[in-house]
């Protein structure tokens, strides 16, 4: 893929990684990518690297740009292998060059790498750089979503590189937001996967933003916003404050389709009750789409078989994501199969208290298979959950 200006001083000079599936957990069904950047002056910095498999990628892109011995900084605005991992083969070739970091970004950067301290030039919130035409404005935003990180903002093209943040893990041509349908559900998938956890500081970030109020958006992952990114803002805004919409998530482990035909029968409750209804037998699909959907859904059915006296494993898998975007508040109803013996339902019960949803008081739970009486009434709690 060619380079590609996005403003009169800026190139992406990225890779794109068609291939890529998983991301350390984050589903990514349209591939990723990892964005770099070349800004301009009469004297030249790049923003960001890229994942180091990508590296002979990203200096070709450079090549085609500049010399690379004309590089005279490389902002660092995340230390995270996916931006980092070219940074010391860029370092080969362009030595001259200073790495501009926070100080923690810094101390990373050196464990990583085995920097020196020669490399590096640090910064802190509301430092410039200047690029003699071009000048970099830097914002310290820790815990969105390390705590070493920074935006970098050039403010004559009024472009923003908020690293990880308003980014989605996706490979997409064409390369701006407004030509990429479906960009919102890979971005909620990634906020909730990376930035949920650390929502008050999601929050502080769009605050940053709006402040900055910039013409462009451009993070290291996914499409350019490039029509100030209200769109994503927003969509930030309400998924760390209320996300909740008139959604019910059926979740779901079985063996023998027992515990499968009682999340169907609730499933059909909740999709009469008027509610949009997502059902999924965990396993099949993966973890990190149903959590973005969760995160997003008002009420959470989850379904286990009774499994060595407890809860599956599967579901026991899911417990920990459903704890990092918390679930507090959401209307819950924990249900399964009993064989010889019972009780999974019920310890499902007592963990999803724990995590602190507003659970129905009854735990249907069908020996083997439900039942028509069953049936009915796990139609009727279906109902329920969507009728909030
Ligand atoms: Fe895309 Fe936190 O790295």
């Amino acid at each position: 893929m060619p380079t590609f200006s996005i403003s009169e001083r800026v190139h992406w000079v990225g890779a794109l990684d068609w291939n890529l599936r998983d991301f350390h957990g984050l589903y990514c069904p349209r591939g990723g990518s990892y964005n770099a950047y070349l800004v301009r002056g009469r004297k030249a910095a790049v923003i960001d690297t890229v994942y180091a498999p990508f590296a002979g990628v990203f200096l070709d892109h450079l090549h085609e740009l500049i010399n690379l011995r004309d590089i005279s900084y490389i902002i660092a605005n995340h230390a995270e292998s996916d931006h980092s991992g070219a940074l010391p083969e860029l370092l080969e070739v362009a030595p001259q060059a200073k790495v501009v970091c926070t100080a923690r970004c810094r101390e990373m950067l050196k464990a990583c790498y085995n920097l020196p301290d020669a490399c590096f030039q640090v910064v802190k919130n509301g430092d410039t750089l200047d690029l003699e035409g071009a000048t970099l404005l830097f914002f310290e935003v820790p815990l969105v979503h390390w705590p070493e990180t920074m935006f970098t903002y050039l403010v004559e093209d009024q472009v923003l590189f908020p690293c990880d943040f308003l980014g989605a893990q996706m490979a997409s041509l064409p390369f701006f937001a407004d030509e990429v349908p479906g960009l919102l559900t890979e971005a909620r998938d990634y906020y909730a996967f990376l930035m949920r956890a650390y929502s008050k500081a999601a929050l502080a970030g769009v605050t940053r933003v709006r402040e900055i109020a910039p013409r462009i958006i451009a993070p290291s992952h996914g499409p350019v916003w490039r029509d100030g990114g209200e769109e994503i803002l927003a969509a930030y805004e309400r998924w760390s404050t209320a996300p909740e919409q008139n959604l019910v998530v059926v979740a779901y482990a079985t063996m023998w389709g027992g515990t499968e035909a009682m999340a169907r029968a609730i499933a059909e409750g909740a999709g009469q009750g008027g509610a949009k209804v997502k059902l999924y037998q965990l396993g099949a699909t993966p973890v990190s789409r149903i959590l973005g959907d969760i995160l997003e859904a008002r009420a959470v059915a989850l379904g286990t078989p009774t499994f060595v006296g407890g809860i599956h494993p599967s579901v026991v898998g899911l417990l920990p994501f459903l704890s990092m975007i918390g679930p507090k508040g959401k209307q819950a109803l924990a249900f399964g199969t009993a064989g010889w013996a019972g009780g999974g339902a019920r310890k499902l019960w007592k963990e999803l208290q724990e995590l602190g949803l507003n659970l129905l008081e009854e735990v249907p739970e069908s020996r083997f298979v439900p039942g028509p009486d069953e049936k009915k009434r796990l139609q009727e709690l279906g109902y329920t959950l969507a009728r909030g």
